[in-house]
């Protein structure tokens, strides 16, 4: 052979990966509306900048005839490259190879980059297209998911972790997306299930359909397992850049600030006159987010989810933050169990990547009822407890409403390490509302009342003396428990200012294995 034909043969080769599973199942894939691995990555990456390992793995399986039937890459293409500049890890499952089955050398493919993205401190994002373990392989097979379950694990608040779904994604497999930091899915084409509509139908006599079971409506609205949803494959990972602009490299580094020309002291007028003057009158608080954060650009997370509680990214003057919000628009903006994970998952997040938490407080308190506390809100409400209270980024407060209760407590209060905590002139702190508070303690006396008219004076007198007593933010700024009662227009201004200050700012937990958080 010549140097020539040595060359030839590496090309050859190279071009022979890169179509994959062939031709004819390249077509059937765009057919289906999906790209494939190798154009996923590269609408994922910076051009140009994606740099593949293991091109030539195979598998090393005999059992019903795979000996014959061996395709480069083995079905998993895997890698590095850039997002905006910054090293990111990758792999992109192939369903053109055995339907993107996963071999025992497919999963050490994965283990490697994942092995590599921990060394070096970089995210990972994982596409899923795949059927599942490759049943050729068997027992193998589960070993190499297990092996990357394991690296998720210790990945897990180390490096950003993103996985897409963008194909099927059944059996065990769900779980290393699930181990990861945040699940993407697609509108078309992706679904997610620990078991698929038959082995329901025959375990359980149901009948449903793929997508009513684990599409991507299901995962975003009732389960929740799915952060983001996107109309389309390109939409999907052009979320997945954005998502990055929010976090940084790993956890020991801060996000990256950019510059910013939104004015920081710009003073939005509106937010003055948002409250209603009817206390049990809902407003949107997307509102007040999107009029104090940097350009109005705020990256919701779960969206669709628990939407009595807000949470996503923004900026303030370039800098990222998380921000979960109280929502008065749905529920009354009341905690539930759903609220409570979406919230407490959010936090944990943001604190593992050193990003800092503002939290936008007008709560009603925890949903009543049989339902919620058959559901365990105890331990569900505790896990957000227990979140703000673990959390030791800088944590900035801004009451705007009602914060009452146990909520009060829960939702960045000063008594969970709280550093700034602010309250507007509307803000209402207190164990209850007026109305609960005056039947509790007047009870008795309102009972006695036998004139309809004199007792409906009675209560509104009373209440009226609940409110001015409790029903503001004085009470709780006259023990330190509000550091200021800001105007609303300043917030933006305020919540820089409070930043620029948090900056530097050191906590420690006490040294342990690990916490026993309420699961
Ligand atoms: C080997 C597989 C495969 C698998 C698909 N293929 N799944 N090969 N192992 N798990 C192959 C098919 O034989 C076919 O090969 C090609 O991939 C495309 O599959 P189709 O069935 O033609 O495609 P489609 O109609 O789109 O259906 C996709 C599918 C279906 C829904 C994913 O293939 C399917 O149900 N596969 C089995 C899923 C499954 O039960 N997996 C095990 C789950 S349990 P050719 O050569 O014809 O192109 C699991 C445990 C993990 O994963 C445990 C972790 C702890």
């Amino acid at each position: 052979m010549t140097i020539e034909d040595n060359i030839q043969h590496l090309l050859n080769k190279r071009e022979e990966a890169k179509l994959g599973g062939g031709e004819k199942r390249i077509e059937s894939q765009h057919k289906k509306g999906k790209l494939t691995a190798r154009e996923r990555i590269d609408m994922l990456l910076d051009d140009g900048s994606f740099e593949e390992f293991d091109m030539f793995v195979t598998h090393h399986s005999t059992e019903f005839g795979l000996d014959k039937q061996k395709f480069l890459t083995d079905g998993v293409v895997t890698g590095h490259g850039t997002i905006d500049g910054r090293v990111v890890y990758v792999y992109a499952q192939d369903f053109t190879i055995f339907g993107g089955s996963l071999s025992e050398t497919y999963a050490q493919k994965i283990c490697k980059v994942m092995d590599q993205a921990m060394k070096v401190g970089a995210p990972v994002i994982g596409i899923n297209d795949s059927g599942g373990a490759r049943i050729q392989e068997g027992v193998k097979s589960l070993a190499g998911y297990a092996e990357i379950f394991q690296r998720n694990i210790m990945a897990s608040g180390v490096i950003p972790q993103i996985s897409a779904i963008f194909g099927p994604c059944a059996g065990g497999a769900v779980y290393s997306p699930a181990l990861t930091d945040f699940i993407l899915m697609s509108k078309e084409n992706s679904y997610m299930f620990v078991t698929g509509p038959k082995v329901a139908k025959t375990v359980t006599g149901e009948d449903i359909s793929i997508d009513d079971l684990g599409g991507p409506d299901v995962h975003a609205k009732k389960s929740g397992v799915a952060h983001f949803i996107a109309e389309s494959e390109d939409e999907g990972l052009m979320l997945i850049r954005k998502l990055l602009e929010y976090i940084p490299q790993n956890n020991l580094e801060d996000a990256p600030i950019t510059e910013c020309d939104d004015p920081i002291d710009r003073k939005e007028d509106l937010l003055n006159e948002i409250i209603p003057i009817n206390t049990n009158q809902p407003y949107d608080v997307h509102d007040v987010i999107y009029s104090i954060i940097d350009y109005s650009e705020f990256l919701e997370v779960q969206r669709h989810y628990a939407s009595n509680i807000i949470t996503g990214f923004a900026k303030f003057n370039g800098v990222p933050v998380g921000i979960v919000a109280n929502q008065p628009n749905f529920l009354a903006g009341v905690l539930d169990i759903n609220a409570s994970r979406k919230a407490a998952r959010f936090v944990r997040f943001c604190d593992a990547f050193n990003i800092p938490i503002i939290t936008l407080v007008d709560v009603p308190g925890f949903l009543p009822g049989s339902a919620q506390e058959y559901g365990g809100i105890i331990i569900h409400g505790a896990k957000l407890l227990f979140a703000y209270g673990e959390a030791t980024v800088p944590k900035i407060t801004v009451t705007l409403r009602k914060s009452y209760g146990g909520a009060h407590d829960v939702m960045g209060s000063k008594q969970l390490r709280g550093d700034i905590n602010y309250a507007w002139p509307s803000a209402e702190i207190a164990v209850m509302g007026a109305e609960g508070a005056i039947e509790i303690l007047e009870g008795k006396n309102i009972k006695a009342i036998e004139d309809e008219e004199e007792r409906q004076n009675y209560i509104k007198t009373k209440e009226k003396e609940y409110r001015e007593k409790f029903a503001n933010p004085y009470n709780a700024a006259s023990y330190g428990y509000i550091d200021d009662v800001i105007e609303p227009r300043n917030t933006r201004f305020r919540i820089i200012r409070a930043l620029r200050a948090l900056a530097s700012k050191k906590d420690m937990n006490p040294p342990k294995k690990h916490s026993n958080l309420p699961l």
